[in-house]
């Protein structure tokens, strides 16, 4: 089905006990990042004997989980991350929300869930935002960060794709995705973890990916650093991405470098709009493997000038230093200013504050 084809019909119940305005005021001042939850959610079913139907947009709440579903046991189960932005004229926007319902379906077809159509995806992101437009919040770099959802819900322990799958979407007003804001963070280079290898799941977006980064995640923290970046699983060399970011080099040349897509990495929607983005600011582009030493080397020798992190969450966060068991280097301790240039640019497509010439904002209220 394409994006053109009619979404199904979504019921609406309200919600009779919804935030009040003052409470929702206070949250949306400072939101942080995934701790507050808008009034309603959407809620969708699939089954194998009926497809998808039961679309609602429902009072946000617990789902009811049988304890033999079969995501709580072989973890069947794919995720998106999306923002919507208020601009000046208090419209609301998203960006690009069809690559992200593309992704969903790619990342459907790899965890053997059923591919919900695009149409059906855009509709729940409209029908869920319009609802609950009073959580966008308004001012700086925040947005009401979006969250679709698809999991086995099958009440059955037998390994094999479930016949009863459910895909929701929640929201939460969001402010940086690091604490410390737009401050370059520093990265932890896993050596005892892989995140992905070849022929597994590291392009899907599945929970199990992010599951398998938290013990690195830990250890990053542990030795003082905000990240981990991992390495290829076969040899250990060339640099995939941090837990939940995609990563880029610029060049002493101004060109900027992301490793390619080989299979393991996440096909991020901010990575290919950074690429975009990039080359029209007139930087070089180029997608290709960078070697651990690649970067080291590179820093040392002032052939990398800056290196920065980037997703729907993290926008486009500088990288200030990388740290390893032996040893480590500092990258600066300020945004570089393609960084700074790149980020920007994003920013003010995504805020409206410039145009949009590639259509990718798509208009929600
Ligand atoms: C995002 O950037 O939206 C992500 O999904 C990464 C992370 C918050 C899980």
């Amino acid at each position: 089905m394409t994006a053109t084809s009619a979404a199904m019909p979504i019921l609406h119940q309200a919600s009779t006990t919804p935030v009040d305005a003052e409470r929702r005021e206070q949250m949306l001042s400072e939101p942080g990042f995934g701790r507050y939850f808008t009034d309603h959610m959407y809620v969708a079913e699939w089954t194998s004997e009926h497809g998808w139907h039961d679309a609602v947009v429902r009072p946000y709440g617990p789902f009811i989980v049988d304890p033999a579903s079969s995501v709580l046991h072989y973890a069947q189960e794919i995720f998106e991350g999306m923002k919507a932005y208020r601009h000046e004229d208090g419209s609301v926007w998203t960006f690009r929300p069809e690559v992200n319902a593309q992704r969903f379906q790619r990342s459907a077809a790899r965890m053997a869930l059923p591919e919900l159509p695009i149409a059906d995806f855009v509709a729940a992101i409209e029908a869920l935002v319009r609802t609950d437009e009073a959580w966008v919040p308004a001012g700086g770099e925040t947005s009401l960060y979006l969250r679709p959802f698809m999991f086995a819900s099958e009440v059955f322990l037998g390994v094999r794709p479930a016949r009863h799958v459910t895909f929701a979407v929640i929201a939460s007003p969001a402010g940086p995705y690091f604490p410390g804001g737009v401050q370059p963070v520093s990265i932890w280079l896993s050596e005892d973890y892989t995140r992905a290898a070849p022929g597994g799941t590291g392009a899907a977006k599945c929970g199990g990916n992010y599951a398998a980064s938290l013990i690195a995640q830990a250890e990053a923290i542990e030795n003082g650093c905000d990240q981990v970046v991992f390495l290829d699983a076969r040899n250990s060399r060339d640099v995939e991405e941090l837990g939940g970011m995609n990563i880029f080099f610029v060049q002493a040349d101004g060109s900027i470098v992301t490793p390619e897509l080989n299979g393991s990495i996440l096909e991020g929607v901010t990575r290919a709009s950074v690429l975009d983005l990039a080359g029209e600011l007139g930087h070089k582009t180029s997608e290709r493997p960078i070697t651990i030493d690649e970067w080291r080397d590179g820093v040392a020798s002032g052939d990398i000038v800056e290196v920065f992190a980037c997703g729907t969450a993290a926008v486009v966060t500088p990288v200030g230093s990388l740290k390893w068991r032996d040893g480590e280097l500092s990258s600066g301790p300020d945004a570089g200013p393609v960084t700074a240039q790149i980020r920007s640019r994003l920013l003010d497509v995504q805020y409206g504050r410039c145009g949009d010439p590639h259509g990718w904002m798509h208009r929600l209220t």
